[in-house]
């Protein structure tokens, strides 16, 4: 707790471009949340590096999803906004969590085993250990809450074990927590292909809607979008494109996927089609311009950085203080 209010966290790599899977997923959650929480809302760079960057286009992308963050209409007063690399508490406490995780453990992590496959010539140790780390980011806010999409659960899972295993040795030390998916958008497919998950690495640039694509270009690959020869709007697992589809529509607009089917009753797909694009450009429209708008704004933005980057240090000490002490590291001599 903070202040009486239960504490939140989550965060986003800096790697490629954010799709609308990312949005409605989870940044769009993490709106509606930043009242009830206090929230820690991270970049998480340190992540970014299990892949190969370049290094000013990593710097780039970092800047421009903490500017995005914002503009997406987190309050950069109410929200700590920072970059994970600016707090060097969430490396310290990843070594040591890594000590109360099993090989066994991340050898189950599906996500490893995909990046595995995708990046054979680099299957560095970082990549492996990416579990801890992000482990290290909740647990060190003692965060109740953590707004993900679906393909991030079995992270959430692990990290509620390895909390589970130090509380059990040392006392209640982690707080415990909790996923958090909203009621539409956790798990937004491929428009090319809907076995797959929409994702900001997809080779092929018609199979997600980037954050920052045009809106005649967001038409454009709606309209493209691969469906079937059923012909109707139904929410149905036999129709994987068309079910994306609603959903998409429906963490848009607030509808339910029954109101939709009720609205293109009749319809045919080239006129539910366009009109998901619409309701997706009508929601990215205005984050589009708040984002070039703040990106003018230099010394707006750098102050944002410092002051979070601080306010992060300070909780995060706070729990690293506690930890170190606990498993036996020496007292600091003031
Ligand atoms: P990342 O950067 O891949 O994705 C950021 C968020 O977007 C969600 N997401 C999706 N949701 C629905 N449909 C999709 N197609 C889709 N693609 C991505 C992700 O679930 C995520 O919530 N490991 C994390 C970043 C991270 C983190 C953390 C998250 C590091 N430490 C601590 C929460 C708490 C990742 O790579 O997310």
């Amino acid at each position: 707790m903070i202040d009486g209010k239960k504490i939140l966290f989550s965060g986003m790599q800096s790697t490629g471009n954010l799709t609308i899977g990312n949005y409605l997923g989870a940044l769009k959650n993490w709106l509606t949340l930043s009242d009830e929480y206090e929230c820690f809302y991270s970049v998480v760079d340190m992540h970014s590096i299990t892949i190969r960057q370049d290094p000013s286009e990593l710097r780039k992308r970092a800047r421009n999803l903490l500017t995005l963050y914002i503009a997406a209409g987190l309050d950069p007063k109410k929200n700590c906004i920072y970059y994970q690399s600016h707090v060097s508490g969430h490396a310290e406490l990843a070594w040591i969590l890594n000590c109360f995780t099993y090989i066994g453990e991340l050898n189950r992590m599906t996500q490893f085993k995909d990046k595995a496959t995708k990046h054979a010539d680099n299957i560095n140790a970082g990549l492996y250990t990416y579990p801890v780390l992000m482990a290290a980011d909740i647990l060190l806010y003692q965060s109740d809450v953590v707004p993900v999409g679906k393909d991030q659960l079995q992270h959430l899972e692990i990290t509620r074990d390895i909390a589970q295993r130090f509380n059990a040795i040392y006392g209640d030390i982690f707080t415990i927590p909790e996923p958090y998916m909203g009621k539409a958008g956790a798990n937004i497919r491929s428009l090319q292909n809907p076995e797959k998950k929409m994702s900001k690495s997809d080779e092929n640039a018609n199979a997600s809607i980037y954050l920052m694509d045009d809106p005649d270009t967001i038409i454009r690959k709606f309209k493209r979008a691969v469906t079937d020869s059923e012909a109707s709007v139904r929410y149905r697992d036999e129709q994987p494109g068309i079910k994306n589809l609603i959903e998409i529509y429906c963490a848009c607009t607030g509808k339910t996927p029954e109101e939709t089917e009720k609205e293109f009753d009749g319809k045919g797909y080239s006129e539910f089609k366009p009109a998901v694009g619409e309701a997706v450009v009508s929601v990215l429209k205005p984050v589009q311009d708040r984002f070039y708008e703040l990106s003018k704004d230099k010394a707006y933005i750098d102050g944002i950085i410092k002051e979070n980057a601080e306010k992060a240090n300070y909780y995060a000490t706070k729990t690293l203080r506690k930890v170190q002490k606990k498993i036996g590291f020496p007292e600091r001599i003031r």
